[in-house]
């Protein structure tokens, strides 16, 4: 028996030493120091021994399951680490293959063309504010001298929250907050979003717009051609003519609209400009005394400008974008350009 078990030893011994995965080395454990492993086979018919010689073969066979039990641990660790390395070998990262990359975002074009002409004001001493969406009729309208029987009110097509209050339909109203928060000196520009019932190529239900406001002593008309020029020949470029025609609105008289030369054709006439050469790109005028009567100011000391005009617009203009959707539809293709 101890022959047989030598044997199964030296059997064993020689299955380790070749084995050569940790999966082998585990069959190998069950083959020989399982419930059912030669060993086991063997220990089986120890009763089948004289009582005194069977200390002696047990202790052997321990021995022997001992000496199985290091060599498989032994070599396991020599395979384990053969494997690690075939692993690595095989996996070799090949670190010069450019990386996986995501695309970065970036600022919308509204936002862009936002902050360039909130810029140029800026540098100008404007300040920037800004007021409610969610606003009432009296700022809307009634403070800048738009009654409600006022036919004006019309040409807005108002979204109604409820009676009294709704959807600013331009950023006017937040001259009038201004107003009464502020003494004069005033100079702030507003930039913000309105809405309107109207959609189509080149009116969005929401767009943006850019409100102005400067009241002092001593302001004039010339002041407000002076100041607007210099900011269209800033964001349009040097060349850009302007020209302002009699026009009205409640809060402002005089009022007038200012046309830029065409930004396509350069006045030459085009589609864009509908062979006119001109385009109309937004509203101003002296603020109207009704007006600071509402804010509470001497209508006598102090005279003011006020313009407002389309930031999408604007948008379209500079970058030739030819239907105001394209800047709400958030496409990809399209804003990655910008
Ligand atoms: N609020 C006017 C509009 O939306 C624009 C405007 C602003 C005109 C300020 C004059 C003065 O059409």
């Amino acid at each position: 028996m101890i022959k047989d078990l030598e044997q199964i030893k030296e059997f064993a011994l020689q299955k380790i030493k070749e084995a050569e995965s940790t999966d082998i080395l585990e069959q190998i454990r069950v083959e020989f120091l399982g419930k059912k492993g030669k060993i086991t086979e063997v220990l089986k018919k120890l009763g089948s021994l004289l009582p005194e010689e069977r200390p002696k073969v047990g202790s052997i066979a321990n021995e022997i399951k001992e000496i199985i039990t290091n060599n498989i641990q032994k070599q396991y660790q020599i395979v384990l680490e053969k494997e690690l390395q075939k692993k690595i070998e095989k996996e070799q990262i090949d670190i010069t293959l450019p990386g996986r990359t995501y695309g970065n975002g970036h600022m919308h074009v509204i936002n862009q063309v936002m902050n360039e002409i909130t810029g140029i004001f800026i540098q100008m001493g404007f300040q920037v504010a800004t007021g409610p969406e969610v606003e009432t009729e009296y700022y809307n309208f009634e403070s800048l001298n738009t009654p409600e029987d006022h036919p004006a009110r019309d040409v807005h097509d108002t979204f109604y929250i409820k009676p009294g209050v709704v959807l600013r339909t331009h950023t006017s109203p937040v001259q009038m907050r201004v107003m009464e928060k502020t003494k004069p000196p005033v100079a702030v520009i507003v930039p913000g979003r309105v809405y309107r019932v109207d959609n189509d190529a080149s009116h969005s239900p929401m767009f943006n717009q850019m409100e102005g406001l400067l009241v002092d002593e001593d302001v004039t008309f010339a002041d407000l051609k002076g100041t607007l020029m210099y900011f269209v020949h800033k964001f349009f470029g040097e060349d850009t003519a302007v020209r302002f025609r009699p026009h009205y609105f409640p809060f402002t008289e005089p009022s007038a609209e200012m046309d830029i030369s065409c930004t396509v054709c350069k006045g030459k006439g085009c589609r864009v400009c509908k062979h006119s050469g001109w385009l109309e790109i937004l509203g101003c005028g002296m603020v109207h005394p009704k007006v600071f009567q509402y804010a509470g100011y001497d209508n006598e000391k102090y005279q003011g400008y006020a313009f407002g005009f389309g930031i999408d617009r604007m948008a379209m203009l500079k970058f030739a974008i030819p239907s105001i959707n394209l800047l709400f539809d958030n496409n990809l293709k399209f804003l990655e350009q910008f």
